[in-house]
């Protein structure tokens, strides 16, 4: 993994959620995450870019390896220059959605992820960190 460990998909159309679920899950195979592990990154990343497209039209996902002594990771980054998002605790509720979709995205997003931070200006852009770890020894 010492090539190819961080790369960007620029968000622009509806096909490109399907790139990014492209890259992130052959990043996430290559770093050895379960079949289970590699699902729930991908179902993550689809959401967050379906949020890009949706919400602020473009935006970019990018995705980084990590690694420490023990354990190795994946990060992934969607930033748009969107509406923002005004009440950041509202739409981390279950089933809040300004879309008639099932609220589930941003929420759904932190739980299959083991880390999350939103940062978002009204009127300027939002972006989501995500992070996954997996344990080697
Ligand atoms: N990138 C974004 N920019 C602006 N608003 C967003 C963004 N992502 C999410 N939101 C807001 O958060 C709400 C909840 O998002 P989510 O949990 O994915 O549910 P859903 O997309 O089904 O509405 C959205 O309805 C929208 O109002
Ligand atoms: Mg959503």
């Amino acid at each position: 993994m010492n090539e190819d460990t961080r790369g960007e998909v620029v968000i622009n159309n509806e096909s490109d959620i399907i790139v990014v679920r492209k890259k992130v899950r052959e990043a996430a195979t290559l770093l050895n995450f379960s079949l289970t592990d590699v699902t729930r990154i991908v179902t993550a990343a689809s959401e967050l870019a379906r949020n890009v497209f949706l919400y602020a039209g473009s935006g970019v996902m990018k995705w980084q390896t990590l690694k420490s002594s023990n354990t190795v990771g994946i990060m992934l980054s969607f930033k748009d220059s969107g509406p923002g998002i005004t009440d950041l605790e509202l739409v981390m509720n279950d089933g809040y959605s300004t879309s008639r979709g099932l609220g589930l995205g941003l929420p759904g997003s932190r739980r299959l992820m083991d880390d999350m931070e939103i940062t978002s200006q009204v009127g300027k852009g939002t972006t989501i960190v995500v992070k996954k770890w997996r344990r080697c020894y």
